[in-house]
């Protein structure tokens, strides 16, 4: 897009028209602030149309040439996050209805009806004014579609839609009533027009409706996009997601899409355990990067300082935000952007975080560290464009999510989103870079395959699976996989379903723990694993399995782990089974993280996982390598709060910022990164 990362955010000059000397007051402190992009017109509907058909672009007309004068590019947003009153008002249809029925008066904002046609149209029609009128201009490097595409609307329209979608899939009543067990409590549909999806006692359905509205997204976008690659050949397309959003499949949604982007508020500071923030939003880093293989992301919102919506958001410490910053480029950003440039003086949002607060000037501890963060994205300009390359893979797919949080199984603690994390971790922790792929992504090209509570088996997925690990793969597979088919019809045969042969077991049945409870764990002795010698070495001492204990039994799985109390003692907790030239691993527990970070520590070493580094890293620090040749960047990050120091063994490095030559001993800041070569 440029020869440079982006640095900028969201700005809404549309409030400060009638402020004389503020926008100009704005532009001097972008300058100074190396900020090189802005994203406007997120929420700018009524300024832009102010009533239906009369269109008003003089302000943004002025906003694209102030920028273009300065060298400074423009994201353009289309303005369907925030509907006018106008709008609202005059065609209720656009307003969303709720599962139980009720319209929505017209308030807040991203809450508009994805099928009503009146809305698309509308949308459309401005998109094609913006289009038109800024599509080829100079200053303009990307499309923002709307804001944070999120939620379900139950009007009749997309209900009907909803039918419609069904019958396409199904075409037979009996199909439909197949794939949601229709018989069960006398939920058989007899017509079409019986389908609902108000009703959380059928699985089937919910699942169904979750797909469909991601379809009413996708069907939006392309609305959205397409006057756009009209009238703006070439400028590529985004919309900003948010971190594992649930309402949508977002693999689904980015074919849509020429870039992905994300919005990321992590909790830094509020519960005391920054490294575990730091891994949650890497993996977030990783998953939207994923998204277009060999292709950057952009961190497109991000607080320069605190947000406004968290039930406390302490102040980032001295060094977070820029290293945060470069986290993201570590990851494979191409930019890092904000909300917001400047506070507003009212409204929801006058006390969230911004580039310019309510004091108007630069003299700010928050303006001298956005600074820092655009003074350090001028070093790296060499690494636009380029990849990061993964031999690990981990499996997060949404209709998994979807049935397992939404099944009623014996426990209710599911925690499919901590589960990914835990098992991220043991990687970023050795800063080895991981992909996050969708259950459809080829597994060529990777060594290692994570699927944590793999609950839902597509058709054709295990198969994929036997075979990445018969041509020498390792999987990595957990309690609570194979349970049920796409359609969330239990796997006849039982768990793990079309697995069996991969993993070399059956699971019987489960033991669900409470909250407070766990039971023992114990290594099986490397001595006693049959055939197996160089696997399980790593695992010492006692560990403990919290919540889920399944009870399986080996076909030709070898036990790594047994469980040593209650009445199951001496059954396998982790096993492996060797098919073809590869290995599967089980764990059969949800086991604590000691267990997890010696198994896939030693799984690691004895792949040989590229690491940033090859020394090993202290605590709470991880490195990340980015960019090929001269232009490689290894980036070494701290995110104690106090002062760390990385052992570099031999291998010597050259500062990216400054030159110097880098051995030894590699002092990194609290909360502070250093940029390597070498
Ligand atoms: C989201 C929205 C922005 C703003 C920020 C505040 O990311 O996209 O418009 O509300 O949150 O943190
Ligand atoms: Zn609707």
């Amino acid at each position: 897009m440029t020869p440079y990362l982006l640095h900028g955010g969201d700005y809404n000059p549309e409030q400060w028209l009638h402020y004389a000397g503020v926008i100009d007051e704005d532009f001097r402190l972008f300058e100074r602030a190396r900020i090189n992009a802005l994203t406007v017109g997120v929420f700018s509907w009524a300024a832009l149309e102010p009533e239906e058909g009369r269109f008003e672009f003089g302000w943004l007309d002025d906003i694209f040439a102030r920028a273009e004068r300065q060298g400074m590019r423009i994201i353009l947003a289309t303005p369907s996050g925030g509907k006018p009153n106008w709008l609202a008002h005059k065609y209720e249809e656009v307003r969303r209805v709720t599962r139980d029925g009720r319209r929505e008066p017209q308030r807040t904002r991203h809450n508009h009806c994805l099928t009503s046609p009146v809305y698309r149209e509308k949308v459309r029609a401005i998109n094609v004014q913006l289009a038109r009128r800024y599509g080829r201009h100079p200053a303009l490097v990307l499309w923002h579609i709307s804001n944070e595409l999120n939620g379900y609307c139950f009007c009749p329209l997309c209900k009907q839609a909803f039918r419609d979608w069904l019958r396409a899939k199904y075409a037979t009543l009996d199909a439909l009533n197949e794939a949601w067990w229709a018989r069960f409590w006398s939920h058989t549909i007899t017509a079409w027009s019986q389908a609902d999806a108000t009703d959380d006692s059928v699985d089937g359905a919910i699942l169904d409706w979750r797909r469909f509205m991601t379809h009413q997204c996708r069907t939006f976008i392309r609305n959205e996009v397409e006057p756009l690659r009209e009238h703006s050949p070439g400028v590529p397309v985004t919309t900003n997601m948010m971190p594992f959003a649930e309402d949508y499949d977002y693999w689904e949604l980015a074919p849509e899409l020429d870039l992905i982007s994300w919005d990321s508020y992590p909790r830094w500071h509020a519960g005391g355990d920054e490294p575990r923030v730091a891994n949650e939003v890497a993996l977030s880093h990783n998953l939207f990067r994923s998204m277009k293989p060999g292709r950057p992301f952009l961190l497109i919102e991000s607080t320069p300082s605190q947000t406004n919506w968290m039930d406390v958001s302490p102040l980032k410490r001295p060094g977070l935000h820029r290293t945060a910053s470069l986290q993201a480029v570590a990851h494979g950003a191409d930019g890092v952007c904000y909300f917001q440039m400047r506070k507003g003086r009212g409204s929801h949002e006058q006390h969230h975080g911004a580039v310019i607060d309510h004091c108007g000037h630069p003299d700010t501890r928050v303006f001298r560290e956005v600074t820092a963060v655009g003074e350090a994205l001028d070093k790296l300009a060499g690494l636009v464009g380029s990849p990061v390359a993964a031999k690990v893979a981990l499996i997060y797919d949404w209709p998994n999510r979807w049935a397992l949080e939404h099944a009623a199984t014996p426990q209710r603690a599911k925690n499919y989103q901590g589960t990914v994390q835990d098992m991220h971790r043991p990687f970023w922790d050795r800063g080895i870079a991981v992909d996050v792929i969708d259950s459809a992504t080829a597994l060529a090209g990777y060594e290692l395959v994570v699927a944590p509570m793999l609950y839902l088996l597509r058709a054709g997925q295990a198969e994929r699976l036997a075979a990445f690990v018969a041509g020498g793969g390792t999987l990595v597979a957990t309690y609570q996989t194979g349970v049920v088919d796409e359609t969330t019809l239990c796997w006849r045969g039982g768990p793990p379903g079309p697995l069996r042969d991969v993993l070399g077991l059956w699971v019987e049945e489960f033991d669900a723990l409470p909250p407070d409870q766990t039971r023992r764990v114990e290594p099986v002795p490397a001595a006693g694993v049959a055939g197996a010698s160089d696997v399980g070495r790593g695992l010492t001492g006692v560990y403990h399995a919290r919540h889920y204990c399944e009870l399986a039994h080996l076909d030709t799985a070898t036990a790594l782990a047994v469980y040593a109390e209650d009445f199951y003692a001496g059954r396998p907790a982790a096993m492996v089974n060797r098919h073809g030239r590869g290995r599967a691993y089980y764990l059969a527990a949800r086991l604590d993280g000691r267990f997890l970070n010696d198994l896939l520590g030693e799984l690691a070493a004895d792949l040989q996982l590229p690491r940033a580094l090859a020394c090993p890293l202290p605590p709470g620090v991880t490195a990340q390598a980015r960019g090929e040749g001269a232009n490689r960047i290894i980036f070494a990050m701290n995110f104690n709060r106090a002062p760390a120091v990385v052992d570099l063994g031999g291998a010597s490095y050259s500062d990216a910022e400054t030159g110097a030559a880098v051995g030894g001993r590699l002092e990194l800041p609290a909360f502070g990164c250093r940029l390597l070569r070498g």
